[in-house]
């Protein structure tokens, strides 16, 4: 928690087009979150979503330049570390954080992941939700742990599937209720309004049995 009267700093890590990014951004810009983007981290030096800081925040190396996984992850961890963050936020960052990179920022890392967890580990997931007939999708932001998708969900924002709908339409559905739902929990974060123990999250002092839900207002209840 920042129990500083600054701003708290946020790190991303995005492979993306940050579209989440951009949303912590908008919400910096309008006073409705008490943060600042202290750096942007990406697999991918193409990737859109670092065109959204100024260069001097900016940090992308291709895996492939490193002689193995763990020595990628050390830098990338060398490099979010040095920016001194807070919180940092998995928005879109498509790749695997390997064990020491999770230990390293333990409690302090999230992601927003596009399915309603459990349900969904991994990658197609609004193919999968179709595929397995759900009637309804949606997507989580949880804490991060070394397995993959699996860390301790603080909140869920909720779409039901219509008849009629492919992949892509459910992902754009998706996608609109990623970004209230990732403000209103990153704003819950840095206010200092969220804990987690041995898997359990808490709010104000007092454990959640099930994750926060975003309704229509855009609000976390
Ligand atoms: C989002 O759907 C996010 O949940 C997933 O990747 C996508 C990233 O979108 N992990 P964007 O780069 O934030 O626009």
């Amino acid at each position: 928690m920042n129990t500083s009267l600054c701003p708290s700093r946020i790190a991303v890590l995005a492979s993306g087009r940050g579209s989440n990014l951009q949303c912590l951004l908008d919400g910096i810009a309008s006073n409705q979150l008490q943060a600042e983007i202290a750096g942007v981290f990406s697999d991918k030096p193409d990737a859109p979503a670092l065109a959204k800081v100024p260069a001097e925040r900016r940090w992308a190396r291709a895996p492939g330049e490193f002689e193995s996984r763990p020595a990628f992850d050390l830098a990338l961890a060398d490099a979010v570390a040095a920016c001194r963050p807070d919180w940092i936020v998995c928005a879109g960052y498509m790749r695997i954080l390997g064990e020491g990179f999770v230990q390293r920022f333990n409690g302090r890392l999230i992601n927003i992941h596009p399915s309603l967890l459990p349900l969904h580990k991994g990658l197609h997931t609004h193919a999968r939700a179709l595929q397995a007939g759900d009637a309804e999708h949606g997507a989580s932001v949880h804490f991060v742990v070394p397995e993959l998708d699996a860390g301790a969900v603080i909140a869920q924002a909720r779409v039901r599937v219509q008849p009629d709908d492919t992949a892509e339409s459910l992902a754009a559905r998706v996608l609109k209720t990623e970004h209230p739902l990732l403000l209103a929990t990153v704003q819950l974060l840095v206010a200092g309004r969220i804990t987690e123990q041995a898997g359990v999250i808490q709010l104000d002092g007092q454990s959640l049995f099930s994750p926060l839900r975003l309704d229509s207002a855009g609000t976390l209840a």
